[in-house]
């Protein structure tokens, strides 16, 4: 059976709270929190759901849960590799989550047991930890610094930049990866960055306007930009996909992208 995972929407809610509900899990504040819910279909169906609270550089792992009829099928652990992958595009350095009933779900995958007391104090003010799940709940939490990251193709998702263009992106410490979907006659205005800059044109074609000359790139070609080298970027008559490799990471786009997804 195949199902479809995706961010909740506002009317997602009564659905989402409905499943945790029947799972003995927190429902009341869903609504705070939903646009950092992922949600898995089969169909029309609510197959299950996670969440993400966020707290500065920790997050609170929270509402994990399966309908009855779709256990046993690896949903669970879908979801789990989605919500870590948006942990890691937010820049959440520690996990931390609270179980009655799925311990061993979580050890299995790296995390450890902890004290409520040591949590920040950011994640012990959140109402899950504070009321709403019950005392006898166990911590846990797992450092994400120095894993590898994988990312699903349904949690990439694309926001704004320029007039026309959309964008993620991908970043460690050293090295981001951007991928852009660019609308006929856009236009990257005249710049210049500290970083190098290698822009490989899947589809279509962008035209780079450099100090003497234009190049045009076309699909399955590449430009490689050294630091510090003005130019501007522009699309002509067709839609262009294109992915750039950056080194060191631009802070406009980790900002941006960590503050819009
Ligand atoms: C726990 C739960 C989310 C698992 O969902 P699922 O889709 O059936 O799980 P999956 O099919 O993806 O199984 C993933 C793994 O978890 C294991 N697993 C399933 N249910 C488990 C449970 N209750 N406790 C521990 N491990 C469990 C599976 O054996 C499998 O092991 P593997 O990774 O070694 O192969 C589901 O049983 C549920 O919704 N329970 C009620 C709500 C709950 O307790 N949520 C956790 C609160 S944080």
């Amino acid at each position: 059976m195949s199902f479809s995972f995706a961010f909740c929407s506002p009317n997602d809610a009564e659905e989402v709270a409905r499943l945790l509900e029947d799972c003995n899990l927190p429902s009341e504040d869903v609504r705070d929190h939903l646009e950092h819910f992922l949600i898995a279909r089969s169909g029309e169906d609510v197959a299950g759901v996670v969440g993400l609270e966020l707290a500065g550089s920790s997050a609170l792992l929270r509402s994990l849960a399966v309908t009855r009829s779709y256990r046993g099928q690896g949903i669970a652990r879908q979801l789990y590799e989605r919500i870590l992958a948006y942990a890691h595009s937010k820049g959440v350095n520690t996990l931390y989550l609270l179980t009655l009933s799925a311990s061993d779900f979580f050890v299995r995958r790296g995390f450890k047991r902890g004290k409520r007391e040591d949590v920040p104090k950011h994640i012990g003010a959140t109402r899950e930890f504070s009321a709403l799940c019950p005392v006898t709940a166990e911590l846990f939490f797992k450092d994400l610094r120095r894993e590898a990251r994988y990312f699903p193709k349904d949690v990439l998702r694309l926001t704004p930049d320029v007039p026309g263009a959309m964008l993620w992106a991908v970043a460690l410490d050293q090295t981001m990866l951007t991928y852009f979907e660019v609308e006929p006659n856009s236009r990257f205005e005249r710049h210049f960055h500290s970083g190098e800059q290698i822009t490989m044109v899947l589809e279509g074609e962008l035209y780079f306007e450099l100090d003497e000359r234009l190049i045009r790139v076309g699909a399955g070609e590449v430009i490689a930009i050294p630091s510090e080298v003005p130019h501007a970027v522009l699309s002509r008559s067709v839609a262009v996909r294109a992915v750039d490799a950056w080194s060191p990471v631009p802070e406009q786009y980790r900002t941006a992208v960590a503050e819009q997804t």
